[in-house]
């Protein structure tokens, strides 16, 4: 299966997925995709030597027309949002319907939403006392964070002291659980049955 991963930041999960030894017969990045062009994700991906496209700061519709041609033409069948900061134009998800997926760090529907990014999250969940977070692989709609949940799992954060330290748990929970949802994609093991996603073992 080809994909393209669209990144803003750090990104650790774009590593995760291209290091990854099941992965590696199965999944081919093709193509990373950043509104960011300085960001660590897109040295990342030069160091894989995978094409890089720096996305405008405001898609219209010339620079989304460009992009669907760009994603036709490397043959993407997935897109994955890893750590993306944008809001996915409509004529996208119109083109990629159920083929557009992100990670969020925080157990959705809770904690999610505009704003809801980074730290951002984590202080929220923290200062909320929450007892239990985790990671959400969903599908992507036009809201952010919106999408049918595809998989979650969660890490205890009873004991955490800091929003960092929650940071650290539920990022080492969002190495897992995604490279295991794509593992189900590229097997074709992910159903939509009467708007509710399945993972068929
Ligand atoms: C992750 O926590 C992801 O859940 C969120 O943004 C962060 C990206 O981290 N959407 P990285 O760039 O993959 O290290």
């Amino acid at each position: 299966m080809q994909i393209a991963v669209f990144v803003s930041g750090r990104g650790s999960n774009l590593k995760t997925i291209l290091e990854h030894e099941k992965l590696k017969d199965l999944i081919k990045v093709r193509l990373v995709c950043s509104d960011k062009p300085d960001c660590l994700a897109i040295k990342i991906a030069q160091e894989y030597k995978i094409d890089v496209r720096i996305l405008p700061k405001c898609f219209d519709d010339k620079s989304i027309d460009e992009l669907l041609n760009t994603l036709k033409e490397f043959d993407i069948e997935l897109i994955v949002l890893a750590g993306f900061l944008k809001l996915i134009p409509y004529k996208l998800i119109e083109n990629y319907k159920n083929k557009i997926i992100n990670i969020h760090p925080a157990l959705l529907p809770s904690f999610g939403g505009k704003g809801m990014f980074g730290m951002n999250v984590h202080k929220a969940v923290f200062e909320a006392s929450v007892k239990v977070s985790g990671a959400t692989v969903h599908f992507v709609n036009e809201e952010y964070d919106k999408g049918l949940i595809i998989a979650q799992r969660c890490v205890d954060i009873s004991d955490s002291n800091s929003p960092e330290e929650i940071a650290s748990k539920v990022l080492e929970i969002e190495h897992q659980l995604l490279p295991e949802v794509l593992l189900k994609f590229a097997e074709n093991k992910i159903k939509i049955i009467n708007g509710r996603v399945f993972i068929i073992k």
